[in-house]
């Protein structure tokens, strides 16, 4: 199993490319089954979620392929196989955002629900209540979701206690778009990602509006082409990297990105008292003199602070000059982090769904685990300033988000390797 050595305290330097968003890739290629002829996605990052979402579409009569120049195209080719299976389906809960599609456009979908996840409790009820609001006629059946019948309009309201659901969001859409008659979805997740669907929906000749708001009015069409969409850039990622920069006090600019999709993160970093020059499209970052500040941070639905973004703050914050407080409003029990962070000198105390940080002023390399995506992203992190060698394991979760990570912070001047041990 692939591990990341990192050897930490090197300063960085020189700029880094943002890339595509995998949270926006993936919705748009499961929304593939709705159209007749062929999608492309034109900067499609290379990731394992990515593949692993291609593989799931061929199994479900849509045959898609990248090109090296990271073009990814779909296109559906037998619209009667429309099982997608629980050994694909597990590894990747956004495979679920098939079955409105199928659903909509074939009458039939059968799906295998996700099961758990290591982040925390991950329903899909409010992906099932929106669709059956369409009119579908849903059963479980072996761990599978059957979805049968005619999609017609409807209202639909989708938000929770946590807010709204972004995937949910999406999978509702994808049905509406081909349902008979008009839909209107309150409580709509409002992410960029999210807006990114619509946008390309359009584009396919949906009809949508209120597009970036929490009210979506659909008008259903009968059909939609295939169209070509070059993906939003990754606003988790572009932290995540500007946060290498900041964490090892060095300057570096991050580039290709979007800051308006950014603005809860670019407050926390204000509220921290880091130095960062925020340009069009590109954030850099400068050294600055003594510690970071601690801070107050709390997780909400866009356009609020992202929870795919908590981790790694919290690793920034574990050097910070006092007692920072996280919060977790989506997923209560997203702190796998903050033990293993802890394996590294770090000072974290969990508290219901919050975690105290007492800053301390060095981190200590040491033998990590990667429990999810973002996690090890932290981990990276906190290795990149620790002193002396962490080892990450697991990094297979990091490669299903981020995009050839080791080489891009290799490129910056950091000592990071992947090994197999
Ligand atoms: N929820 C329900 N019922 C549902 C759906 C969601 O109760 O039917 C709850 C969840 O338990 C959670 C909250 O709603 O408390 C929000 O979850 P959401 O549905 O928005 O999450 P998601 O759509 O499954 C996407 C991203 C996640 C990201 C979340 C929140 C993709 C592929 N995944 O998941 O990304 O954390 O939105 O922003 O877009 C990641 O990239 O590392 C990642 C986990």
């Amino acid at each position: 199993m692939d591990k990341f050595r990192i050897v930490g305290g090197k300063k960085l330097s020189g700029t880094v490319r943002v890339s595509g968003a995998k949270n926006a890739v993936l919705p748009i290629l499961a929304a593939a089954p709705l159209l007749d002829g062929r999608m492309e996605i034109t900067n499609a990052p290379h990731l394992s979620d990515i593949a692993t979402l291609m593989r799931i579409l061929s199994t479900v009569g849509v045959k898609c392929d990248r090109e090296h120049s990271g073009r990814v195209w779909a296109e559906v080719s037998d619209p009667r196989s429309s099982t997608a299976p629980y050994s694909l389906v597990r590894t990747m809960r956004a495979s679920f955002n098939l079955l409105g599609p199928m659903w909509a456009r074939r009458g039939y979908a059968k799906v295998s629900l996700p099961g758990g996840c290591n982040i925390g409790h991950r329903p899909v009820d409010l992906h099932l209540k929106g669709l059956r609001a369409l009119g579908a006629r849903i059963r479980v059946e072996g761990g599978y979701v059957v979805a049968e019948g005619e999609p017609v309009g409807g209202r639909i309201y989708l938000g929770g206690s946590f807010g709204s659901t972004v995937l949910g969001t999406c999978n509702v859409l994808c049905a509406a778009v081909l349902a008979k008659g008009d839909t209107t979805i309150e409580g709509a997740a409002m992410e960029p990602e999210v807006q990114d669907l619509c946008h390309f929906l359009i584009a396919c000749g949906a009809e949508i509006e209120g597009v970036g708001s929490h009210l979506l009015r659909v008008h259903g069409v009968k059909e939609l082409k295939g169209a070509s969409w070059k993906v939003i850039p990754d606003r988790i990622e572009a932290a995540t990297l500007v946060i290498a920069g900041l964490i090892t006090n060095s300057e570096i600019l991050v580039e290709g990105l979007r800051p308006e999709h950014l603005s809860a993160v670019l407050d926390r970093f204000d509220a921290a008292g880091v130095r960062i020059e925020v340009g069009e499209d590109s954030i850099r970052t400068l050294p600055r003199e003594g510690r970071i500040r601690p801070l107050d941070l709390t997780t909400y639905p866009y356009p609020g602070f992202p929870t795919d973004m908590q981790a790694q703050f919290m690793a920034l914050l574990t050097l910070a000059d006092g007692i920072s407080v996280v919060t977790e409003r989506i997923y209560p029990e997203r702190f796998i982090h903050a033990a293993e962070l802890t394996r590294m000198g770090a000072l974290i105390r969990r508290e219901g769904a919050s975690a105290v940080i007492q800053g301390v002023e060095r981190l200590s390399g040491a033998p990590v685990m990667a429990s999810d995506l973002r996690a090890s992203a932290a981990l990276v992190l906190a290795g990149l300033v620790a002193e002396g060698i962490t080892l990450v394991d697991r990094v297979y979760h990091i490669d299903r988000g981020y995009e050839r990570i080791e080489e891009k912070l290799r490129s910056l001047g950091a000592d990071v390797e992947r090994v197999q041990e």
